[in-house]
């Protein structure tokens, strides 16, 4: 099955799960946004106010601060993988605990291996745990870990930095140097060394655009 039909599959079930009870609460689940084929697959917590809404991951303050960070490692959303630990909101922004992670993973997992990424961040200590259990994020945050056929960089969580600020020069640090590891990730990987792929598609775009001119 193409990746695109895996992940509309998945976004299907999660539309229907009712395997814990955040399911009672929920107003909309958020399976999670990007395309089948993204090299860069971000991971978050879980929906807070505004996803819960709106259906989309990271669409309140954090979505915004989200996008300021991608756009330091020259990236956009449109061109990364975004998700999370758990698919429904907990309630009033509450962590979500062991036996919906346990239940959500399914999920999670079945994303993973749709999008193949070559690269996995992790934003904040649940997602962290998922690959580096007992790690801890300040100690371990941007470095890049090998996890099976992937690479896996933990990162602080944008909300996190957002409300200590101290934190905000490591994350922006951390995505800085994220166009680089994806480099090192290709190579170690057998992956092409391309540029991302916007910009091959300015590139492609501009030609036409010159020609006009004469
Ligand atoms: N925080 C998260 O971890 N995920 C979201 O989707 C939004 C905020
Ligand atoms: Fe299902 Fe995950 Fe929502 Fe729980 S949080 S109901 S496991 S989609």
């Amino acid at each position: 099955m193409p990746a695109e039909d895996t992940l509309s599959r998945i976004a299907r079930d999660v539309a229907v799960c009712a395997k814990c009870v955040l399911s009672e609460s929920r107003k909309k689940p958020v399976a999670g946004d990007g395309p089948a084929d993204a090299e860069i697959m971000f991971i978050g917590e879980g929906p807070g106010f505004h996803e819960n809404e709106q259906g989309h991951p990271f669409v309140g303050a954090s979505g915004k601060f989200l996008d300021q960070l991608l756009a330091q490692a020259g990236l956009t959303r449109d061109e990364v993988f975004i998700a999370n630990v758990v698919k429904c909101r907990p309630p009033g922004n509450r962590d979500p605990l062991p036996d919906e992670l346990a239940a959500c993973n399914t999920h999670l997992e079945a994303q993973i291996e749709a999008v193949n990424p070559s690269i996995i961040v992790t934003l904040g200590r649940f997602s962290m745990n998922k690959f580096f259990p007992g790690a801890k994020i300040s100690a371990v945050h941007g470095q890049m870990g090998r996890v099976g056929e992937r690479y896996v960089i933990p990162m602080f969580h944008p909300a996190a930095a957002l409300h200590q600020p101290a934190l905000k020069p490591s994350i922006l640090g951390d995505f800085a140097q994220l166009p680089g590891q994806l480099q090192e990730a290709r190579k170690a990987l057998g992956k092409p060394e391309i540029f991302f792929r916007r910009n091959v598609e300015e590139a492609a775009n501009e030609k036409p655009k010159q020609l006009n001119l004469f």
